[in-house]
């Protein structure tokens, strides 16, 4: 039997969610070695975000532990997320750590941003078919069969909405007022952001795009500064917790940087609101929901501008947990399982965004 698995994957960070659990790490892949990375340090035994795999005869770290350990540790994802085999190996990187057994057989579903997503079949097409994984934990190996037969690329912020329409075992919320009228998202990610618009149920592409602004240009912002201010060069990679905690160390010493932080924040925050304002007429929307890990900095920012907007719940894993929550949906409707491929669009009325007609007909409308 295939097992669902939601997987988002960032530029900034993979979140993945196969209903039971989450997980979550930077989207940094770097050149690994099989021997014991800890050998001579005194932290505790690998942690659950350590990933390190062997495919095709190499070996990488993954996420913290290749931000710790590698060499050449780089963002994996480029913004064409074409660049070499990472994508791959963070896919399959994710997708070790929901492996039970030795062979394990995947349906994914998973999202490109609105603006990429001519890259669909492009991206089902590298991940398709049969893969063989070694997982390292500690000194122990382990070999995992990955059987990858339907993968369903999706426009990104649809997680989100689905995370909010359906419930965790993919059954929809009857009541959820986001499914009339128009729906707008905001996905305020790593390096880019995502608007999608979704009208009755159902996407409306013409209304979404993605713009190339991200947490990650206050980060460069805030990188410049600190180098300036305390000679400090810092990847910006590794700048998370400094933003998160509003502090970082400087020789020993804590420096606060929430003032430079907030400044650096309004200043993405005003740029989004533009690209918001050009591309949809606010007034028209009923709701817009502010997904991604930067809604959590911006939202003070753009709520004065944006009255009807909301922060959606744990937002760096709505679209995961969405994503799971649609193939949880789609399988429990019986349905011909996620067309493999490009997403095609609904004309569903009152449906979860579907991506198929198939869907309408099989349920007639009424999924109480
Ligand atoms: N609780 C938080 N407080 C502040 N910042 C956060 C929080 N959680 C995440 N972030 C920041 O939000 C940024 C974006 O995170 P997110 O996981 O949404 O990006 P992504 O999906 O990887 O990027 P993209 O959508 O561009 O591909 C990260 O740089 C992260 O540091
Ligand atoms: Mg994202």
């Amino acid at each position: 039997m295939e097992r669902v698995i939601g997987l988002d994957m960032g530029y900034g960070f993979i979140k993945a969610n196969d209903g039971r659990e989450g997980r979550r790490f930077p989207s940094v892949v770097g050149e690994g070695n099989a021997g014991n990375p800890m050998s001579f340090g005194f932290q505790k035994q690998e942690s659950a975000n350590d990933i390190r795999i062997t495919v095709g005869g190499k070996t990488y770290f993954l996420g913290d532990l290749a931000v710790r350990h590698s060499r050449i540790a780089h963002r994996g994802l480029s913004a064409t997320r074409a660049e070499g085999d990472d994508i791959k190996i963070l896919f399959l990187g994710a997708l070790s750590q929901f492996c039970r057994e030795s062979m394990n057989d995947f349906y994914v579903v998973t999202g490109l941003p609105p603006g990429r997503m001519h890259m669909a079949d492009d991206l089902v097409a590298r991940l398709r078919g049969d893969h063989t994984v070694t997982r390292h934990v500690g000194r122990n190996r382990q070999d995992l069969s990955i059987r990858l037969e339907n993968i369903e690329v999706v426009p990104q912020p649809l997680g989100t909405f689905w995370a909010e329409v359906l419930d965790n075992r993919g059954q929809l919320r009857q009541d959820s007022r986001l499914l009339g009228g128009k729906v707008g998202i905001i996905d305020v990610g790593f390096r880019t952001t995502d608007f999608a618009t979704i009208v009755d149920g159902e996407y409306a592409p013409s209304w979404s795009r993605t713009v190339p602004i991200g947490i990650s240009n206050a980060y460069d912002t805030l990188s410049g500064a600190l180098a300036t201010q305390h000679g400090l060069e810092r990847e910006t990679y590794t700048l998370d917790r400094a933003v998160i905690d509003g502090q970082i160390n400087v020789s020993g010493r804590r420096v606060d940087i929430t003032d430079l932080r907030d400044q650096i924040f309004g200043e993405v925050a005003t740029k989004l609101l533009v690209e918001v304002q050009s591309l949809w007429q606010l007034a028209e929307y009923d709701a817009v929901l502010l997904t991604g890990g930067g809604g959590h900095v911006l939202e003070r920012y753009l709520r004065p501008q944006v009255p009807q907007c909301t922060l959606v719940n744990d937002p760096v894993t709505a679209n995961a947990r969405g994503y799971f929550a649609w193939g949880a949906y789609q399988t429990q409707e019986q349905q011909p399982a996620a067309q493999t491929g490009s997403y095609s669009g609904g004309d569903a009325v009152n449906q979860p965004a579907g991506t198929s007609d198939e869907l309408q007909d099989a349920s007639g409308g009424d999924r109480a």
